[in-house]
C-alpha cells in the first residue's frame, strides 16, 4: 500500500471514529441571536395548471365531497390545516404559454387549447376568477404569474386591469359582466417564469429579459401603483448562466422589481441518504450566492433599496421520471410529476424550511412546489379520498408554529463528511419567538442515520418557559411511504424528551428524525 492511500484509510477510519465519539449538539437560544422577522408567506404553495393539480386535485365536480364551485371539499380541509398564506398560480411553465382570457367568462365559451409545456389539452372549467374564489375559502394570498413568454406588455396590462381596475374601462367592465364585481386587487406578480431556461416558450437570454422585465413592470406600475413584483432569476443553481442571468437582469430591472426568485429541486437518485440529507447546505450556498449578487448590483447602481428574494418553487422532485416518460401526449389532467414520497424525503424538506427560515431577513416569500398531487405534500385520487404525504408534517409543523422572528441558535454539532460535501453538522435548526403568542419553537432535524444525539441549550433567557410538546417524526424505514390504503404508515408523534431545567433546554434528538420543540411562557 502507498503512503498517501495508508494515509487516506487512516482518515476514513478516524472520521468513522469521531461519528460514534460525539453525541452532543450544544446550542444557545438569547433574543440577541435575532435573523429577521419572518414574513408568513415563506409558508406560500404554488398551483400550476399541470397534470392533476388543478383538475382532480383542488377542482373536480363530480366529487362527492365537492361545494357549489366544485371545489372538492377534503382537499380544502387538508390545505386548511397547513395554513398556507399565499398561493402562485398559474404556473410554472404552463404560464409561458397561457392565454389568460381563455379562463374567464362563461365555461361553455372557453376554449380547448394545446398546453405545449405539459403536451395536454387545457379545457379552461377552472381560471382566474374561479382560483380567487378558492383563495378565499382557503384564506390565502394570490400569487399571479404572468406570460413573459409567448405574450408581453399588452397582455400584462390587460390583465391586471381586468384583474384590479374598479370599473369603467373595456377590461374591468368585462370582469363586471363575468360577474365579478370587485376588483380583485392582486398585489403580488411575477414577471413570468424561468426565462433563461432553454425549455421555456419564449425562452430569453438575460439582457432580453431583463429589458423586458423591467418595461413590464414599469406598465404594470402605471396600471397599478401598489404592486409587489418579481423579477426571474435562474431555474436552478446548476444553470450554466447563474449568477451571471440574476446580476444582468437586475442591472436592468433593479429599481423596477421588489423580489428576484429563486427555484431549486432536489433529489436522491443515487440513494446515498446522508450525501441528500446534506443538499440543505446547498440551498443555504444558492441563497447566500443570490443575496451577494443583488447587494453587488445595489452597490453598482448606488441604490437605498434591498432587494428581497422570493424562493417561489423548492421541493424534493426525482421520484417520477420514469413514471412521467409513460405517459401519452395531449391527454386532459394525466397522473404528472405524482411523486410518492418517502421518510428520508420529509427530513430534506424539514432541512429545507430550516434554512429557508434561517435566511428570513431576505427571504420573504417562498412556495413549496406544489400543493396537491404534482410534487405535493397533499395526494387525491379522482373520484376517491386523499392523504397526507410524508412531507406534509414539517410543513404544517413551520407553517403553524414558525411565525413570529427567527433566531439563530449557533448549534456546535458535530459533523460527517461525504464526497460533495465538509464538514456537514449531523444536526441544523432554528427557533422561532412568537410574542404575540408568548411561544417559541425550536425546529431541528438529526441527519445521523445510526445514533441520537443530545441536543443541549443555554435557554437562560427564556427560563420563564416550559415544554408545551416535544414532537418527534422518526421511522426505522427511511423509504416509508404513506398511501391512500395506509395513510398513516408514518406520522409525527408528540412523545419527544425535551426539557427545560434552570435555564438548560435539552432534548434527546432520535436518529434520523425531525424534532419540533415547543415552549410556552409559564
Ligand atoms: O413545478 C414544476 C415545474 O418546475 C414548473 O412548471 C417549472 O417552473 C419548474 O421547472
Amino acid at each position: 500500500m502507498t503512503t498517501a492511500k495508508y494515509l487516506n484509510k487512516e482518515i476514513v477510519i478516524l472520521r468513522k471514529e469521531i461519528k460514534y465519539v460525539n453525541k452532543t449538539a450544544k446550542y444557545t437560544l438569547h433574543p440577541e441571536l435575532k435573523i429577521g422577522e419572518i414574513d408568513p408567506r415563506i409558508y406560500g404553495s404554488f398551483v400550476e395548471h399541470l397534470g392533476r393539480c388543478v383538475y382532480g386535485g383542488i377542482y373536480e365536480p363530480e366529487h362527492e365531497s365537492a361545494d357549489e364551485n366544485g371545489f372538492r371539499g377534503d382537499v380544502l380541509e387538508l390545505i386548511k390545516e397547513l395554513d398556507v398564506p399565499i398561493v402562485r398560480y398559474p404556473g410554472g411553465n404552463f404560464v409561458s404559454g397561457f392565454n389568460w382570457e381563455d379562463s374567464v367568462g362563461p365555461k361553455e365559451n372557453r376554449p380547448r387549447r394545446l398546453e405545449l409545456a405539459w403536451r395536454t389539452i387545457e379545457t379552461n372549467q377552472f381560471g382566474m376568477n374561479e382560483f380567487m374564489v378558492w383563495c378565499d375559502k382557503v384564506k390565502t394570498l394570490p400569487m399571479f404569474a404572468i406570460n413573459l413568454g409567448t405574450r408581453g406588455i399588452d397582455a400584462a396590462r390587460n390583465i391586471l386591469e381586468y384583474c384590479n381596475h374598479p370599473e369603467g374601462t373595456y377590461w374591468s367592465e368585462l370582469r363586471k359582466s363575468h360577474g365579478v364585481k370587485e376588483p380583485h386587487k392582486i398585489k403580488t406578480w411575477c414577471l413570468g417564469n424561468e426565462m433563461d431556461g432553454p425549455w421555456q416558450l419564449g425562452h430569453k437570454t438575460a439582457d432580453e429579459y431583463g429589458r423586458i422585465a423591467q418595461e413590464t413592470a414599469k406598465v404594470m406600475r402605471q396600471v397599478d401603483k401598489d404592486l409587489e413584483l418579481v423579477a426571474c432569476g435562474s431555474s436552478n443553481s446548476r444553470m450554466p448562466t447563474f449568477p451571471s442571468w440574476e446580476a444582468t437582469v437586475l442591472d436592468h430591472a433593479y429599481e423596477e422589481v421588489d423580489f428576484i426568485s429563486l427555484h431549486n429541486y432536489y433529489g436522491n437518485p443515487k440513494n446515498k441518504t446522508e450525501n441528500y440529507l446534506a443538499q440543505s447546505v446547498d440551498m443555504d450556498l444558492f441563497i447566500k450566492t443570490v443575496i451577494s449578487t443583488c447587494d453587488y448590483i445595489k452597490a453598482k447602481k448606488r441604490s437605498k433599496k434591498t432587494l428581497n428574494l422570493s424562493f417561489d418553487e423548492w421541493n424534493v422532485w426525482f421520484h417520477s421520471g420514469e413514471a412521467d416518460k409513460k405517459i401519452a401526449p395531449w391527454s386532459i389532467a394525466p397522473p404528472q410529476l405524482e411523486d410518492i414520497y418517502t421518510f428520508e424525503d420529509a427530513l430534506v424538506v424539514g432541512l429545507l424550511l430550516i434554512t429557508l427560515l434561517k435566511h428570513s431577513d431576505r427571504i420573504k416569500m417562498a412556495c413549496l412546489a406544489q400543493l396537491v398531487n404534482v410534487i405535493a405534500p397533499i395526494m387525491t385520487k379522482t373520484g376517491g379520498g386523499c392523504w397526507k404525504q410524508t412531507i406534509f408534517y414539517p410543513y404544517m409543523h413551520t407553517s403553524r408554529f414558525g411565525r413570529g422572528t427567527a433566531l439563530n441558535l449557533n448549534i456546535n454539532s458535530p459533523v460527517y463528511h461525504d464526497d460533495d460535501f465538509d464538514a456537514v453538522p449531523y444536526v441544523d435548526g432554528v427557533a422561532t419567538v412568537d410574542s404575540e403568542n408568548d411561544s417559541i419553537t425550536i425546529f431541528a432535524v438529526n441527519r445521523n442515520l445510526e445514533d441520537e444525539i443530545i441536543l443541549e441549550g443555554d435557554a437562560r433567557d427564556y427560563e420563564d418557559y416550559s415544554v408545551l410538546e416535544h414532537i418527534t417524526f422518526t421511522s426505522d424505514d427511511l423509504k416509508a411511504r404513506n398511501t391512500l390504503d395506509n395513510p398513516d404508515n408514518v406520522t409525527p408523534r408528540a412523545n419527544g424528551n425535551a426539557t427545560l431545567t434552570d435555564g438548560r433546554l435539552s432534548a434527546t434528538l432520535p436518529k434520523a428524525s425531525w424534532n419540533v420543540i415547543r415552549l410556552e411562557k409559564a
